[in-house]
């Protein structure tokens, strides 16, 4: 059996029209435009008005990324939809963005790993088509942080910007997609980025607004130190896992956190500044989105381009953090469906199963069944003439 790889293929990004400036928050916060941007890099955020919302940005991203890889939504075989901030706490905002994409009976699921996110879902979708359950996998990273903000928390308030990004990773033969990954998690610092209420430890209540446990609480001296430890040395681990060292690397995208915690992550793998991709100025930090909208702006200012080997790493909420090596291999011609043993297969008895799995997985079990399927198309035209 060839080996196989997940390639992407396509990728897309929505962020929302409305801006807020570091002047509009030096309005109404006790905060400057300097204090912000020389401690972050930012000097503005998309945040979603009323009417948008996070699955309706994640349905966006993802229309760009299908029609870009020239994949229809229910020939996908896994939909993940990396966030921490969904329309509901269920229904899984993944089974939302399925519904919309017309994704019928595609399986879907919620991946919450902090900003990692969609790193966590890059590394999830590589294994599922490298182990041949799925041939074409959209992950998407959505977040709408600014629901979650106490406008009056200059801490967080400076930090955070909506939007989404996504991509499409399809099965090739040839050696690309994702080389190495990398993914920790340190629960102990569980208390440094936290939303305490509105989860089964603090159902909604009036007491729990009154202590405004619904808001984000962050400790960001501590947030930045882990930051600084685990960084460098997550991309040096995946760099080395993919047998590569850091001059190999063509493009860094960092998740968009801190200007400095990128700097000092590139600095400690000895990447020069411009093999670094950095737009934090004009989306802030989107959280599981940051990557996947920068991948999208890499490529569209030419600093990405196929046969490029990019290298992601991200950490947040958690604590958690994850790194990634990546190749963008040229588009290959998918492989060949055989339409009529798939047909066939469905008027098997397995058929009423089928109906519940994505067309990936069908397809694996057609070709799995297809001596079985021969015979029986055979029987099936003989009976019909
Ligand atoms: O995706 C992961 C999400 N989280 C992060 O990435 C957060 C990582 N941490 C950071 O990016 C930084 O820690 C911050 C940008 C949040 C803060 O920068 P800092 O250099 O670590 O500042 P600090 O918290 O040590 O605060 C320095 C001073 C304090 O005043 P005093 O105690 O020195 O008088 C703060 O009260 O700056 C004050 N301060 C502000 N001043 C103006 C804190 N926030 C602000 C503000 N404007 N917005």
């Amino acid at each position: 059996m060839p080996e196989r790889y997940g390639n992407i293929v396509g990728w897309g990004k929505y962020v929302p029209e409305k801006i807020i400036t570091n002047a509009d928050l030096e309005k109404i916060l006790d905060t400057t435009d300097e204090w912000i941007f020389s401690r972050t890099g930012i000097r503005q955020r998309h945040v979603i008005s009323e009417g948008e919302s996070n699955s309706g940005m994640a349905v966006a991203a993802a229309r760009e990324a299908l029609e870009m890889a020239d994949v229809r939504a229910r020939d996908l075989g896994l939909i993940i939809v990396a966030t921490s901030s969904p329309d509901y706490l269920t229904p899984p905002i993944s089974s939302q963005v399925q519904h919309a994409l017309g994704a019928k009976d595609v399986g879907a699921f919620t991946l919450v790993a902090g900003c990692p996110g969609f790193v966590y879902g890059l590394a999830t979708a590589h294994q599922f088509i490298a182990a041949g359950a799925c041939d074409n996998v959209l992950v998407v990273g959505s977040e709408v942080v600014s629901r979650f903000i106490n406008k009056q928390d200059r801490s967080t308030a400076i930090l955070f910007g909506d939007g989404a990004g996504a991509v499409v990773l399809q099965v090739t033969s040839e050696p690309c997609g994702v080389l190495s990954f990398v993914l920790g998690s340190d629960g102990a610092g569980a208390q440094d980025l936290i939303l305490p209420g509105g989860g089964s430890a603090a159902p909604a209540s009036h007491e729990m607004v009154d202590e405004g446990l619904q808001y984000l609480r962050m400790n960001g001296r501590q947030v930045f130190r882990f930051a600084s430890r685990v960084l460098g040395r997550a991309l040096k681990q995946a760099i080395q896992k993919a047998n590569l060292t850091t001059d190999d690397i063509d493009l860094f995208i960092p998740h968009q956190a801190n200007a400095r915690i990128i700097a000092s992550a590139a600095r400690y793998v000895k990447l020069p500044e411009d093999k670094v991709f950095v737009n934090i100025a004009d989306y802030g930090n989107t959280s599981a989105a940051s990557i996947p909208i920068a991948l999208c702006e890499a490529f569209e200012q030419g600093r990405a381009k196929i046969g490029d080997t990019l290298a992601f790493v991200a950490f947040g909420a958690g604590l958690t953090w994850a790194s990634a090596i990546v190749k963008l291999g040229e588009k290959t011609a998918p492989l060949p469906v055989e339409k009529s043993r798939i047909s066939l297969f469905e008027l098997l008895p397995f058929g009423g199963i089928s109906s519940s799995i994505g067309s990936d997985l069908k397809r694996n079990l057609a070709q799995f069944f297809s001596p079985l399927s021969t015979f029986a198309q055979k029987l099936f035209s003989r009976s019909r003439g």
